[in-house]
């Protein structure tokens, strides 16, 4: 286990961050603790995000009927999806989650500076049904631990960092976290099947690659975003795991923002309603510590290149 559930950020916006080398180097030094699997807890929201659009967010009469499994937006093209309902209500949400992300991802240039300017942006969500009770299919369900990867976006070894905001002005968030990704990697990444992905042959890899340039959906995947997308699914189905594996639970306090990788960090959201969320994808040229990265971890554990 993590020596601490959290980090508390308590030094953003002092006297520091106005000069450039100590910025640079808190920047540097909070972007290796994310890396080797620290979460990073802000008491209060570090961006801009007006009382007006929270109260707008938090008041309207949310239900699944409304909703796919989340609000996404996505910042690149500018497009909501997930939301039915009024024109007003719609633009209004959109004008919102625009606003969020700018805000958000001008924050991360700032506190994140070795990142800025080399991530992939990825989606922004708002979640506003209630976590706990959800009815959702089992690899879909939230409250199970797991670590992140998306079947549509390989990150080739980069790295997924989310950013978190709890928008519940009155009700804290609750997550349960492991440990560190090796010990998780060591003992179930060879019981996920992680040997059969990492002896993938060469000529299945060029047709993947062959795909991946003709733009097939997900097809340029390496072994490592293949053998990821089946360690989430495994996890997930892993009663075992999910019953006696070492865990914390975190309460995050209404307006608490977070930021952690992940696609390291095994996480299970177990109650909390209204959170908005930033996902960056981190390239491994990026990473302050790449020997702290899972796909350098799983090459340890095989002996084998997994993302080439
Ligand atoms: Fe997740």
């Amino acid at each position: 286990m993590p020596d601490a559930p959290w980090v508390s950020v308590e030094d953003y916006k002092l006297p520091g961050w106005a000069d450039a080398n100590q910025k640079i180097a808190r920047s540097r030094a909070y972007c290796q603790m994310l890396e080797s699997g620290q979460i990073l807890l802000f008491h209060e929201l570090p961006f801009d995000l007006p009382a007006d659009d929270r109260q707008f967010l938090v008041s309207q009469p949310w239900s699944e009927l409304r909703l796919h499994k989340n609000v996404s937006y996505r910042p690149g093209e500018d497009i909501l999806r997930g939301v039915a309902g009024d024109s007003t209500t719609v633009d209004r949400v959109h004008s919102i989650l625009r606003n969020y992300s700018t805000q958000v991802l001008r924050f991360a240039a700032e506190f994140l500076a070795p990142y800025a300017g080399k991530w992939i942006t990825d989606f922004s969500s708002f979640r506003p049904l209630e976590e706990k009770g959800r009815d959702l299919p089992l690899h879909k369900r939230n409250d199970l631990l797991h670590v992140d990867a998306f079947p549509s976006r390989p990150t080739r070894g980069g790295r997924i960092l989310r950013i978190f905001t709890n928008l519940n002005p009155s009700k804290v968030r609750v997550w349960n976290t492991t440990g560190a990704f090796d010990e998780l990697a060591r003992k179930y990444a060879d019981d996920a099947g992680l040997r059969q992905f990492a002896s993938e042959s060469a000529l299945s890899r060029a047709v993947h690659g062959l795909a991946g340039k003709l733009g097939m959906r997900g097809a340029d995947r390496t072994p490592y975003d293949a053998f990821m997308l089946r360690f989430h699914d495994y996890l997930k189905e892993n009663s075992d795991f999910q019953a006696n594996y070492p865990k914390a639970r975190l309460e995050f306090p209404p307006l608490a923002t977070w930021m952690v990788f992940t696609d390291g960090v095994a996480h299970a959201a177990m109650s909390g309603q209204y959170a908005l969320e930033q996902t960056l994808l981190i390239p491994r040229s990026a990473l302050v510590s790449p020997d702290d990265a899972p796909y350098r971890i799983l090459e340890k554990i095989t002996g084998k290149e997994l993302v080439s």
